[in-house]
């Protein structure tokens, strides 16, 4: 087809170069964007760190509308030195995403501010031992604060709570938040600390829409946990979202399952979003090495993401699921070269490690 008016000098010659966009052998399809292709039905995004805006930014850019920090604003990373001054703080990780995020006309989602790891042993002690429950709480505040005010308008979704049910759907007891202030002194059925981080947000920027955000929780007696939650924290007005993670393996997805349970979160009349997705190439349990990704499970592996997309694009909407963000972006960087088995390789991401689109990448933007 003939374009309706011919391309500028420049841009045939930058196309040429393959300066525009993701450059292409002869006969290779371009490559389209996920965040164009999803403009219809919500965002995409990507768990980030600054070092992997460096070596993938471009990707990135070209990719998505959305990013999250995968660490840079965990307690431990942003808040590392006790108090509450300007001191103990270390923003520079976080500002950079935010920057990177603002530079690209992306959002944001913050992840996160109650969480039980990657959160200061210091935070739980006091003077004479144990800290007490205000000392913690107080902590809390200060903390949730500082965070919304300085990022209000930059993040525009906050995961307040992270995990805090265990995968019995009983409270996480071993976390230091519940050991700290987990009591449920207003009898509302919720651990006082969640209902108090969540009011400290909403109290901090009451422009952010504030998330429980958790992993396993599309089914089970863990599902019906997040749902019970949920429920009680809506009817305080306290959440308009909920996170359901998405770590799952090629050897396990089951997409039905997940519609269902967005539904069911959605119909307590808040959004849905899945922040963290991505597709192990391994069997949970299974912790043997393979030294590639095999043909076939390449393959699975883009039915199984195809199977979800398609469950995704039909549940998307204002009142069901209102975004995606998977977490990273290619293979080159991803949290499961380290879990659960340290150093082996895993592919669970939709681009190579060069960056190259993989055939799950297809069948998500090709149905
Ligand atoms: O930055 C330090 C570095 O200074 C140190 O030398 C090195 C030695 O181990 O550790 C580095 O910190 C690591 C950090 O990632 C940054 O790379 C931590 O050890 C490591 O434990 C940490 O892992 C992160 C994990 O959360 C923490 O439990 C992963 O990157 C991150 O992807 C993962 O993300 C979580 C979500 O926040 C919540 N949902 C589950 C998800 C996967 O576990």
């Amino acid at each position: 087809m003939k374009p309706a008016r011919p391309l500028p000098a420049v841009m045939v010659l930058a196309g040429a170069l393959g300066i525009l966009g993701q450059s292409r052998a002869p006969g290779e399809d371009a490559v389209p964007s996920l965040a164009a292709v999803y403009k219809p039905y919500f965002p995409v995004g990507a768990a980030v760190e600054p070092e992997t805006l460096s070596l993938q930014g471009d990707l990135l850019a070209a990719q998505v509308n959305s990013l999250v920090a995968e660490n840079a604003m965990k307690w431990q990373v942003i808040h590392p030195r006790p108090g509450n001054d300007p001191s103990a703080y270390n923003f520079s990780r976080a500002d950079e995403i935010v920057a990177f995020a603002r530079q690209h006309g992306m959002r944001m989602r913050g992840h996160t501010l109650v969480w039980h790891q990657q959160v200061p042993a210091r935070l739980f002690r006091g003077a004479g031992g144990a800290a007490s429950r205000q000392e913690v709480l107080d902590r809390l505040r200060d903390h949730i604060t500082t965070l919304l005010t300085r990022y209000t308008g930059a993040v525009d979704a906050w995961d307040v709570v992270n995990e805090a049910i265990s995968d019995t759907g009983a409270w996480r007891t071993d976390s230091p938040w519940y050991q700290a202030a987990g009591a449920d002194l207003d009898n509302d059925g919720i651990p006082d600390y969640i209902v108090e981080a969540f009011r400290f947000a909403r109290a901090a920027d009451p422009s952010a829409r504030l998330f429980y955000n958790d992993y396993n929780i599309e089914a089970g007696a863990k599902r019906e946990a997040a749902l019970r939650l949920v429920k009680a924290l809506k009817a305080k007005g306290l959440v308009d979202g909920v996170g359901i993670q998405g770590h799952w393996s090629i050897f396990g997805v089951q997409p039905e399952v997940v519609r269902q349970a967005i539904r069911q979160l959605a119909a307590l009349g808040v959004e849905v979003q899945i922040t963290e997705l991505d597709l192990s190439t391994y069997q949970w349990g299974d912790s043997s090495s393979r030294p590639a990704l095999a043909p076939d499970l390449e393959r699975r592996q883009a039915e199984s993401y195809g199977a979800l997309f398609e469950v995704f694009r039909q549940e998307a909407g204002p009142g069901g699921l209102t975004g995606v963000t998977f977490w990273g972006i290619a293979d080159d960087h991803t949290w499961l070269d380290a879990f659960p088995v340290p150093g082996r390789k895993d592919w669970p991401l939709l681009f190579d490690v060069d960056h190259k689109p993989k055939p799950a990448f297809w069948s998500v933007v090709r149905w």
